[in-house]
């Protein structure tokens, strides 16, 4: 750990589960307190640590990524071929062979809490209020999903068929979460893994997969290859001897990939345009606040963020909603990640595109309540904007922009609001502030996402009690719940067996 020579290494109130076997049940690890004067002092190491790697170019994993890179065909068959062999030692392991390495994976993560979250801050430009709550799910997910293999091995009368090969192509923006949930999940129904980590934050993966073989995770049963995005990349993707493809992306990507090879089962988490309904009878200092986080949290680069709000009634009519969400926005502090007061950090990349067009141009009839500014001359920090009067079926209303801009909508019912948060092609999370059970109940059944929040922020979902997941598309093969009781069960088949009496 290279945080061990600082006075807390590891936060109070977090960290390694007592007991060296495997725990009874499951309880989602908590987060790091900041409230306490000693986790502060711990943040402040870990932003200290992240600096100076930005500075010196040196970041945790470095050594690993420089041996990752596969750029040859041959290499990479090799690869392929070794890491599918190796599965079959890896399902005789048995379901409760496995959940103890997993197990051991969870503790091993929460021992290296302050590494992974270094390297967050310094290559993924996460702050430490949003990086702190990722390891804690990805912690989660090796005791949850090393429960659910568990799970696997008690159903009766059919046998389970893992996977024998998974290859995992998480996305930027959750850079060790993600890679870590479909990489433990697949080890879980007794698959072997290759990931391939996205371009940006290849150190954060590192630092993850490093944790897992030290947990016990064997290193011919997990592979960490990193190809380039040609026909290499293009081999790995659609290779012949790969059960299973795990991507979180675009929409677009997955529908890339399934083109190359159709018949490949892929469980994607793709894209989404996600709204929150805010009625009259809301609580307005919580909706204003929930969304705000929603949408400008990491730079509003989520999947899952909130990229619209649609006022009903009244709360459009008055103008105290979004005199309140001004003044929520204009004191979240724009920033560095390193810097301990920043809510909104840096975009992984400069805004290019359709994201810029969002931050610098409004269609008719919009107006900025919020007018975003480019802080640095590189085009990766930019205030949050918010633009009102966005209307039905305009750019805005549908387009994913990945960034710090949230539009204003405006419905005269429910039902008008309903209709506009599922016009989009997407169905990921969805929002409703309300405090009528009516209304929430009508609108739990008519809204068409597969995260649904009621009263609460639509980003940040916990292992466990919101399995995390989308409809149309924002998923691919079905909608696959990471997190929840079926999500393992999608890396095999199930088999019956007959027994004659
Ligand atoms: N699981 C994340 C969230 O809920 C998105 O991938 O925000």
């Amino acid at each position: 750990n290279r945080l061990a020579d600082t006075p807390h290494p590891l936060p109070e109130g977090t960290g390694v589960r007592d007991g060296a076997g495997v725990r009874e049940g499951f309880g989602n690890e908590p987060d790091t307190d900041p409230a306490l004067p000693a986790n502060r002092e711990w943040g402040r190491a870990v932003l200290r640590a992240a600096a100076a790697g930005l500075e010196n170019g040196r970041l945790p994993g470095s050594e690993l990524v420089q041996q990752a890179a596969v750029t040859e065909a041959g290499v990479l068959e090799r690869v392929v071929s070794e890491a599918r062999s190796a599965a079959s030692g890896w399902a005789v392991r048995g379901a409760g062979g496995r959940a103890e390495i997993l197990h051991a994976a969870g503790r091993m993560l929460a021992s290296r809490r302050a590494e992974l979250l270094e390297v967050m801050v310094a290559e993924a430009g996460k702050t430490l209020a949003e990086g702190d709550p990722e390891i804690s799910e990805a912690i989660d997910f090796a005791h949850y999903y090393a429960e659910s293999a568990h799970d696997l091995a008690r159903i009766d009368d059919a046998r389970f068929e893992p996977a024998r090969l998974t290859v995992v192509a998480p996305p930027w923006n959750f850079p060790v979460a993600i890679p870590a949930g479909s990489t433990l999940a697949a080890l879980a129904a007794g698959s072997s893994v290759i990931i391939k980590p996205a371009p940006q934050v290849r150190h954060c993966a590192a630092v993850m997969v490093q944790a897992l073989w030290d947990a016990g995770v064997p290193r011919e049963v997990l592979r960490f290859v990193d190809v380039p995005e040609n026909e290499v990349g293009q081999a790995l993707m659609s290779h012949p001897s790969v059960d299973r493809l795990v991507l979180t992306g675009a929409w677009e990507t997955a529908a890339l990939f399934r083109s190359w090879r159709s018949d490949l089962p892929i469980l994607a988490e793709t894209s989404g345009k996600n709204a929150i309904v805010i009625t009259p009878s809301a609580d307005v200092d919580l909706a204003v606040a929930d969304l705000a986080k929603s949408a400008f949290g990491h730079a509003g680069q989520k999947c899952s963020a909130a990229s619209l709000a649609i006022l009903v009634g009244s709360v459009a009519d008055s103008d105290r909603f979004e005199r309140q969400l001004v003044d929520a926005v204009m004191t979240m502090k724009v920033g560095a990640s390193t810097d301990p007061t920043t809510i909104v950090g840096p975009l992984i990349e400069p805004a290019q595109g359709k994201l810029l067009r969002a931050l610098t141009t409004l269609d008719e009839g919009e107006s900025w309540l919020i007018e975003p500014r480019q802080l640095d001359d590189e085009g990766r920090s930019w205030s949050p904007g918010v633009r009102r009067g966005v209307t039905e079926g305009s750019e805005f209303h549908t387009t994913e922009y990945f960034g710090p801009v949230l539009g204003i909508m405006r419905a005269r019912s429910l039902d008008e609001a309903i209709a506009l948060q599922n016009a989009t092609s997407f169905g990921l999370t969805a929002g409703l502030h309300s405090l009528d059970v009516d209304e929430v109940d009508h609108w739990l059944e008519h809204v068409e996402a597969g995260n649904l929040y009621v009263n609460r922020g639509i980003t940040g979902a916990i292992v466990r009690r919101q399995p995390f997941g989308g409809w149309k598309r924002s998923s691919v093969g079905g909608s696959t719940k990471a997190g929840g009781p079926s999500y393992v069960m999608g890396f095999g088949s199930w088999h019956p067996v007959a027994r004659e009496p």
